[in-house]
């Protein structure tokens, strides 16, 4: 999380600031920092990226944010209360202790040994997390569309803890999530979303910039696995760096979603039902398609200065059919991510440099680094690969 370095006596006026904004986590504290002198105030994922004066003369920095203990954090605690101790220590690490926010929602996966306590884990994290109104079991990404299972377990309904016979009135699963700087519609029930892949995408942001540089001047996007658009609410924000843009994807419930964010983010008339994949506009490619087959018309063949592969289980396969996408007149790239097994990862470098056309010498080659682990033996990776020109 990031928190804005503030010196002791402006903590106050930057709460009060940042508070107004929207900016301030809820729920998170402010820490000391190190050199006793300043403190590190809890940045809202929604903050922008680069901060805006008054707070521009003050560092950011990332470090694991702390919850305010006002209410206990612990839900292991809350857990203990209403299923015992005992029952807390038998099952040890199986609980659910991670879980992933997606605004006022909580997904968490339940091991199939705990399924009967599905109540008690339910109460349990929202009497932890006060600001939480849903909480979701996730049991798994389905299909070729990555869409999450996601079964309502327990809800705040009027102040009141409700696990049983959720009203739909509090189940909606469709949410703005703002992240650096913007508000991203996303409902994980119909598309793919994660809000971990933040930092991801603010290194695409950062290598985009780079690309700019070497191009000098704004560069073609190519999102072909787009789901709701978070890679481009990223790069979109950044002035002058966007030229043309595609954005498509194999799911009509994802695209409906892009083109409600697009309308905010681009500020232009999109339209609100999806369609397959057209020229909305001169400089934007928006629409449903199957990237493998983008490369069947010509008008997009050679064109995209960066292309962005984010379907992580199929990125080596699918290279050779997103090549052609690139624009090999300049210097371009390829941004993936790869899931693998550790062991395999050497393999997997020489097989993404196989599959891809001459490298700028002079530049890192691709090499996957990881980021988490997907699996006990998998891992999620990304790179970047710099191509030269033909
Ligand atoms: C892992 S998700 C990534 C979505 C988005 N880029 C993000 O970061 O949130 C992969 C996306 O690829 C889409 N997809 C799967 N197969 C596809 C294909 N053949 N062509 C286009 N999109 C596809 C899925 O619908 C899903 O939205």
């Amino acid at each position: 999380m990031r928190h804005l370095r503030v010196p002791n006596r402006a903590v106050e006026e930057n709460l009060t600031l940042l508070r107004d904004r929207g900016w301030l986590a809820p729920g998170m504290r402010v820490l000391s920092h190190e050199d006793g002198e300043h403190r590190l105030v809890p940045l809202d994922p929604g903050a922008p990226i680069e901060m805006p004066a008054p707070f521009d003369i003050h560092e950011t920095v990332l470090l694991e944010g702390s919850l305010d203990s006002r209410v206990d954090p612990n839900w292991r605690n809350h857990l203990a209360l209403l299923v015992g101790e005992e029952e807390v220590a038998a099952f040890g690490e199986d609980w659910p202790s991670s879980h992933e926010f997606i605004s006022d929602m909580m997904i968490v996966r339940i091991e199939n040994n705990l399924e009967k306590y599905t109540p008690q884990i339910a109460e349990a994290k929202l009497l932890a997390h006060p600001h939480i109104r849903l909480v979701l079991n996730d049991e798994g990404v389905q299909g070729e569309l990555r869409i999450r299972e996601l079964t309502p377990i327990g809800a705040r309904v009027g102040g009141e803890i409700v696990t049983d016979n959720i009203p739909d009135s509090v189940g909606s699963t469709r949410v703005l999530v703002r992240e650096s700087g913007r508000a991203i519609a996303c409902d994980p029930n119909k598309a793919y979303f994660s809000t971990k892949l933040q930092s991801e995408r603010l290194e695409t942001l950062s290598l985009a910039k780079e690309l700019r540089q070497l191009l000098d001047r704004p560069i073609s996007v190519c999102d072909p696995f787009c789901g709701v658009g978070p890679a481009l609410a990223t790069l979109l924000a950044e002035p002058d760096l966007i030229g043309h843009a595609l954005a498509s994807d194999l799911n009509p419930e994802a695209v409906r979603l892009l083109l409600d964010n697009l309308r905010r983010w681009d500020r232009r008339n999109y339209p609100s039902e999806p369609f397959p994949i057209s020229r909305v506009f001169e400089d934007r490619v928006i629409g449903i398609a199957d990237a493998t087959q983008l490369c069947e018309d010509h008008s997009l063949v050679g064109y995209w200065d960066l292309v962005i592969v984010n379907l992580p289980h199929r990125t080596i396969e699918l290279l050779p059919s997103l090549v052609p996408l690139l624009n090999r007149s300049n210097p371009s790239m390829i941004r993936g991510r790869v899931i693998v097994s550790e062991s395999e990862i050497g393999d997997a470098n020489e097989e993404i440099k196989r599959a891809l056309p001459n490298l700028i010498q002079g530049l890192p080659e691709p090499s996957l680094r990881i980021k988490r682990d997907y699996s006990s033996t998998l891992r999620l990776c990304s790179f970047e690969a710099w191509i030269s020109p033909e």
